[in-house]
């Protein structure tokens, strides 16, 4: 009798020895994300679920995957005759190096979320920051072209949230980052795109900040919408990025995280009587976006959606 993979992670040392770890697992684990941690991920149960309903008959399983393993993991996925894989903290930048082909898109960001296998070739693309875009727009019925928006974190997720907000014409971006040069770096990597006649009084359109209190104290009255794109809030222990007493009602605060509904931004947002969300809708964008990218046919939003209980 055939059986079903369990929803444990798989490790290197599995993909190595594949054949005889997935035997018996029907229908075959063909596509699967890699990240450590990992256990964490949601992926498996929102894109099994959409596999299941579109009759494809493949899994999606979770691969628990250290940074020196990387390229090796990589390196075997067009063997095991994987349609694609899905990257996530900390691999997303790394993963630039290691595909056959980049799409525009992520090749601007420097970092790739997807990888797509096709006829033997990795493509390597990035859906976060349309996942991104689609999440706004549903949180908090507003489109990115409407907003002043202040960015944490200058990394893969950040660059990535950063290029759409420039690319659908933000009012403002302000990029602050603990390494106040990846800030600087990505403003200048964007300036092209503020070069437009929207101007709004005395603060630049795209401006790079350093992370001090002071600076973000001044940018908050200047900012509609402020997201986390640092793994701060990921441990129980972690403390809001940016304190209650700074942030403002008018605000509307999005979290990448999704560890907890209330993570300790959005905590922090809520006490300070702003608007908030957590990463949930994020990452069910990126990840419908992505299982369009391998099967080429539109994905069931609202099964996946379901899926991870939204
Ligand atoms: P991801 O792909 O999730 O964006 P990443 O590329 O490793 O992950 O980027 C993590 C981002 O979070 C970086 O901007 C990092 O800041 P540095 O550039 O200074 O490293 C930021 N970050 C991580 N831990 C942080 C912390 N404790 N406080 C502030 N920023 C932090």
């Amino acid at each position: 009798m055939k059986k079903k993979p369990t929803t444990d992670r798989y490790t290197l040392a599995d993909i190595e020895n594949w054949q005889a770890i997935v035997r018996e697992v029907d229908p075959p684990i063909r596509l699967g994300v890699f990240g450590d941690p990992v256990a964490h991920s949601l992926s498996p149960q929102m894109q099994n679920a959409a596999l299941k309903h579109c009759q494809i008959e493949m899994q999606y399983a979770r691969f628990h995957i250290r940074p020196n393993e990387l390229a090796s993991a990589v390196s075997f996925l067009t063997g095991l005759d994987f349609a694609g894989v899905n990257l996530t903290v900390p691999h997303k930048i790394a993963a630039v190096g290691l595909v056959d082909e980049l799409n525009e898109n992520a090749k601007r960001i420097g970092a790739v979320n997807t990888v797509k296998i096709n006829q033997g070739k990795l493509i390597g693309l990035n859906t976060d920051g349309r996942g991104f875009s689609r999440a706004i727009r549903e949180e908090f019925s507003v489109d990115l072209r409407d907003l002043r928006v202040l960015i944490l974190g200058a990394g893969g997720a950040g660059r990535a949230i950063a290029l759409q907000c420039a690319q659908e014409n933000c009012e403002r971006l302000v990029l602050a980052n603990r390494t106040f040069d990846k800030a600087k770096k990505l403003a200048d990597d964007l300036v092209g795109f503020f070069a437009g006649p929207k101007v709004f009084g005395p603060v630049p359109r795209l401006h790079a900040i350093p992370w001090e209190e002071q600076a973000i104290r001044f940018q908050i009255g200047h900012v509609d919408l402020i997201v986390n794109a640092t793994p701060i809030g990921l441990n129980r222990s972690d403390s809001s990025p940016i304190p209650a007493q700074l942030l403002a009602p008018h605000l509307m605060i999005y979290d990448t995280i999704y560890s907890e509904s209330r993570t300790p931004f959005v905590s922090a947002a809520t006490e300070a009587g702003a608007r908030a969300a957590n990463g949930l809708s994020m990452l069910l964008h990126q990840g419908a976006l992505s299982f369009e990218i391998w099967f080429q046919r539109e994905a069931p939003l609202e099964v996946m959606r379901a899926a991870l209980a939204l």
